[in-house]
């Protein structure tokens, strides 16, 4: 199976002397393509962290991590500038902040993170619409974010976060501020895109129903994966 992301012995320090905060203790985790894997852990055990350094938007302090083979950190780590790219191409974020632009409506929110990769305005749309359709908050597309309650905002952000069609996709807690049943669409969809194009997934939750089916489970505790079942 071919892999989407390796960390090896990564280790992320946040400030020095005393306000030293081991965010990450040599973590270790293999994802290959169509695996689903969900991220366990107490409050401050460096889920997040993981989830930041893997998404190249926190430089971890050392160890090493490879995206579909490519070393992006280590030896031979890569460009700034090449980190961004692969990060708007073939990353989707579904993050606690959702981040959504707040003069854009709700579509527009969607589309711009296809165009951003070059697919054209009018397909963009059409796939925007679909998520939007399939996550219950077509009927706000045209509204702005600030209109939105926190599901529907949470909603939109994980329809940007899949619309350019990533292979990687990071999640932090997606399902938190959604009913039952909804999270549980959200967590089918992240599934199928696992099973039917391939793509990695990794889900930050506290929601142990929510990991069933799920292809690994990874545990953390003070910056460490404990163990993987
Ligand atoms: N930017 C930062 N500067 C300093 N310390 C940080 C920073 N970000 C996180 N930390 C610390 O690193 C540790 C891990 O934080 P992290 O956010 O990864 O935890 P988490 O498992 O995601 O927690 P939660 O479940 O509450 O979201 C915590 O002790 C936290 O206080
Ligand atoms: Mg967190």
């Amino acid at each position: 199976m071919t892999e989407v992301v390796r960390l090896e012995n990564l280790r992320k320090v946040y400030g020095s002397g005393e306000t030293e905060v081991v965010a990450l203790a040599d973590a270790n985790l293999t994802l290959h393509e169509g695996e689903v894997s969900a991220v366990l852990g107490p409050s401050g055990s460096g889920k997040t962290t993981m989830l930041m350094c893997l998404g190249c938007i926190t430089e971890p302090t050392s160890g090493t991590m490879s995206i579909g083979g490519e070393e992006v950190y280590g030896d031979g780590g890569w460009k700034r500038r090449d980190l961004r790219r692969l990060r708007r191409e073939k990353m989707g974020f579904i993050f606690q902040a959702h981040n959504l632009i707040p003069f854009l409506n709700i579509l527009d929110n969607v589309v711009i993170a296809a165009e951003l990769v070059g697919t054209p305005r009018k397909e963009s749309a059409k796939k925007a619409m679909e998520l939007l359709e399939y996550l219950e908050v077509a009927h706000r597309a045209d509204k702005f974010p600030a209109t939105l309650s926190g599901g529907e905002r949470q909603r939109v952000a994980i329809a940007r976060a899949l619309v350019h069609g990533p292979s990687l996709i990071l999640a932090d807690e997606p399902t938190a501020a959604l009913d039952t049943d909804r999270g549980r669409k959200v967590v089918t969809l992240l599934k199928d895109l696992a099973r039917k194009r391939g793509v990695g997934v990794i889900v930050v939750t506290h929601d142990v129903r929510m990991v069933e089916g799920f292809d690994s489970v990874y545990h953390m505790k003070d910056g460490a994966i404990l163990d993987s079942e």
